[in-house]
Formats: C-alpha cells, structure tokens, sequence
C-alpha cells in the first residue's frame, strides 16, 4: 500500500514538472515557426501573375496563323507553367470588355502582377484604361504581333498609361518576356525595401 502511495506521489510530482516547463517550450516551437514562416515569405514567396487574353485571342492557333502563329494557346500556357515553377500563373481569357474590367478589378488588389493582352480593345477602351488605373497591381501590356508594324489604327494604345511597360511583336514567347520582367520588378522593389 505504502508503495502504491509511493509510486503515485512520484507520478504527481513528474506530472508537476512537466505541466510547468511545458508552456514555455510551446512558445518557444511557436516563435521558431512563425519567424521561418516570414521569412518565407518575405524572400521566398511563391509570386502570383494573371494572365488575361482578350477578344479572339480564344483562336490562337487558328485565328490568322500567319500573324499569331500555329500554336494552341493551352499548350504554350502548360510550357509557361514548367518554365516558371515559383511563380503561380492563372489565366483567364473573354471577347467581352465588362468581363475583362470586372477581371482587373477582381485580381487587381492581391496579384503580384497582370499580363494584359487586350486585343482589339488596346486601341479603343477608355474603361479598360480607367480600371487598370484603379487597382493597385502592376501591368504588362502584351501583344503577340508588332502592331507598329501594322495597320495605322493598331498604332495607338489606350490601355498604355495604365501599364508598367509594353511586350510586343515576338509572337507568343511576348507573354514569357512579360513575366521576366515581373519578377525582376518584384526583386528590385525587396531589394529596396
Ligand atoms: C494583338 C494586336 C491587336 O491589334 C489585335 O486586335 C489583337 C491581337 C496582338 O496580340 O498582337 O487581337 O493584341
């Protein structure tokens, strides 16, 4: 009986020791965490880009080979993706200006940066141009063909003053180019900061 009572004082007192050093080690496990967690994502956050195509870039491959090329658009956007494995690329494409406004002011707040193909709508939106001067996110403006090598009406861009910089006339890999850029903008804004 008295060993019982023994074994069971001893019990009590480790269970004591335990329950008071514990909470402290926990603080401990959790400021490791959270410190590694920072800097993670400070130095080595994965970067997010949008991609949006505008009106009849849906026909890439098939629409006018001779100026956009013969190749599908998903084929080239899985290439994208290998290529650029730190960097989380969503794509959203539509002919309809609404759409593609609604789209910048969804995505304009939180992305890391835009990738604007607005096809036709380059040379004619005023409210393109207005949301992208709306949102905080910077804008590549991207075009697949040389339109200063085209028609006089391709020449101009509205969307322009509304974008960080401008890609254009190396065909698809234009999209590539852009998303360089984005992440050496990205780069040199932590190196500043
Ligand atoms: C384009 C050029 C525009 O002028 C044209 O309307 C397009 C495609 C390009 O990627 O070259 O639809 O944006």
């Amino acid at each position: 009986m008295s060993e019982k009572t023994n074994s069971g004082e001893k019990h009590q007192i480790s269970k004591k020791n335990r329950s008071s050093s514990f909470p402290i080690r926990h603080l401990f496990y959790i400021f490791v965490a959270t410190t590694i967690t920072f800097t993670q994502q400070k130095y080595n956050k994965i970067m997010r880009i949008q991609i949006i195509n505008g009106p009849n870039l849906n026909l890439l491959g098939i629409r006018e080979p001779e100026i956009y090329g013969k190749r599908a658009w998903t084929d080239y956007l899985k290439e994208l993706r290998q290529r650029f494995p730190k960097v989380r690329i969503d794509y959203y494409q539509s002919n309809l200006e609404g759409e593609i406004i609604n789209k910048i002011q969804e995505v304009g707040f939180d992305r890391d940066g835009i990738i604007l193909n607005a096809g036709a709508y380059t040379h004619t939106s005023i409210a393109i141009l207005d949301a992208l001067k709306s949102v905080s996110t910077p804008t590549v403006e991207v075009h697949i063909s040389n339109v200063y090598q085209r028609e006089d009406f391709r020449r101009r861009s509205i969307i322009s003053p509304g974008c960080i910089g401008f890609v254009g006339g190396f065909g698809l890999d234009s999209y590539r180019l852009a998303i360089e850029a984005l992440i050496d903008k990205a780069a040199e804004s932590h190196t500043e900061e």
